[in-house]
């Protein structure tokens, strides 16, 4: 899709229900991501999630994928070393259903995507706000502003590419920081808070429907769009997700950070 310039529209997603609908949607790519913690489980942050947990979770939606591609977040500590890594990776992609697995990280898990990737698992690497890192950070916010750690972090996208590194999310940076690590890139680049070029997008789906309980909170990150506001029903919202990702008018000024 990066190569045929079509943007790829990909969702979080954590049961049945929502894997059908969301498949229905158009919806290309479908993170059963780490996010379970809090919009799931309703805790304040993801380091309590386990790969017992994320197995669970694709288990309930990997059935219902018919044009789909599942990808399953590594949590916190599932990934500390290169051997449990792999058995982590097996358990996502043989137990649970998962086409690919994501992980956090910098240049410092370059040897653990090699890892993987020299044993055919496909490897997502995840860099910016690393919302597992919470503890170390103290707070999430936007990531590679100063020229420093920008240069850092294109680095770093380069060394994980390498590594063998097939797709890269990209969380919470400035939107030029985004449009440039997607240049200098080969493989597809998912933006969330990473502007308007990256080759695609990427929401929590509870965000997008208004209904986590940050939103009910009153907290809501700047990045997202309520695309339930205006919509009749959740299909048609997440059908005008994938349309607004497609058509290039997801994320607007208003949803990017700037330098
Ligand atoms: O866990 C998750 O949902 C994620 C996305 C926000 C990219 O990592």
């Amino acid at each position: 899709m990066r190569g045929a310039g079509e943007r790829i529209a990909a969702l979080t997603c954590y049961d049945a229900s929502f894997a059908i609908i969301e498949d229905r949607a158009g919806v290309d790519v479908i993170l059963v991501g780490d996010s379970l913690g809090m919009v799931m489980q309703g805790r304040a942050t993801t380091t309590a999630v386990t790969v017992d947990h994320i197995v669970y979770h694709c288990q309930c939606v990997a059935p219902h994928l018919k044009r789909a591609f599942l990808v399953a977040d590594l949590p916190f500590l599932s990934y500390a070393t290169p051997e449990r890594a792999l058995a982590s990776s097996q358990r996502l992609m043989q137990e649970a259903g998962a086409q690919m697995v994501k992980l956090e990280g910098n240049r410092d898990q370059a040897e653990i995507v090699e890892y993987l990737a020299t044993r055919g698992i496909p490897v997502c690497a995840h860099l910016g706000l690393r919302p597992q890192l919470i503890h170390k950070m103290g707070r999430f916010r936007v990531q590679g502003r100063d020229a420093a750690a920008a240069a850092e972090m294109r680095r770093d996208a380069k060394t994980l590419q390498d590594a063998g590194a097939d797709l890269m999310v990209l969380e919470c940076i400035p939107s030029s920081l985004g449009r440039d690590i997607t240049a200098e890139l080969d493989i597809p680049v998912i933006g969330i808070g990473a502007g308007p070029d990256t080759s695609g997008q990427i929401l929590v789906l509870q965000d997008i429907l208004n209904i986590s309980p940050q939103a009910s909170a009153g907290h809501t990150a700047r990045f997202v769009r309520n695309f339930m506001s205006g919509a009749p029903d959740i299909q048609t919202a997440l059908e005008r997700y994938v349309a607004a990702v497609k058509a290039g008018t997801y994320p607007a000024p208003e949803q990017c950070f700037g330098g």
